[in-house]
């Protein structure tokens, strides 16, 4: 069975094998090319993530005991922006296509209205088609496109800011 749950400190491994996977995908879709957090910093940021409450929030998808995807969210820090959050979400490439970021799209709503954020920001590569489309059919609007944004792999990046507001 497909459910998603908050995510735990205990999901810190699997969670960096998943960043793993799709991070060294020839797609590219990530910001590197390989896991950004070794398992033990993943399990601090998790723990920080589980008291931060309406600041940050981290789902995980399992599939019986199988963490096959992820959302993270985190509000801005400004007090001028604090209704706004930024997303980010990976299915593994076994489960894609089965409607599973679109509930993690959901899931960011239902976090959103919870916390009082009212607009949801997420980056986008420019190739990453499948992300777009998702955004896109979900309800994101393009806002613009942020030349060089990112250096990934050593080389600075284009990235296209999108956004959701939240409805009330
Ligand atoms: C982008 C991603 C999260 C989509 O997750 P998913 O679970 O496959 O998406 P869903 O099954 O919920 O798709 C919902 C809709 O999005 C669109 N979509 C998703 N994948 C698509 C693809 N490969 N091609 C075209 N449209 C696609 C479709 O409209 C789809 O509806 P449909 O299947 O009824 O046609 C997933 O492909 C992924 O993890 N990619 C690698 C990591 C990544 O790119 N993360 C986002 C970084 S910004």
């Amino acid at each position: 069975m497909i459910r998603i749950r908050p995510a735990q400190p205990g999901d810190a491994g699997p969670l960096v094998e998943l960043t793993s996977q799709v991070s060294s995908e020839e797609g590219a879709w990530l910001l590197a090319s390989e896991a950004r957090r070794s398992v033990g910093e993943e399990r601090r940021y998790l723990k920080a993530v589980r008291r931060a409450h309406q600041h940050a929030a981290v789902y995980v998808v399992v599939d019986g005991e199988r963490i096959v995807a992820r959302l993270s969210l985190a509000r801005d820090p400004h007090p001028a922006s604090r209704h706004v959050a930024d997303l980010g979400l990976m299915v593994a490439a076994s489960h894609r296509r089965r409607g599973i970021g679109r509930s993690l799209l959901e899931q960011a709503v239902v976090w959103a209205r919870g916390a009082g954020v009212t607009k949801l920001e997420l980056h986008v590569f420019p190739w990453n088609e499948p992300a777009i489309r998702l955004y896109e059919t979900f309800g994101f609007t393009r806002e613009g496109l942020r030349r060089g944004h990112y250096v990934r792999d050593g080389v600075q990046v284009d990235v296209i800011l999108m956004a959701y507001h939240v409805p009330a």
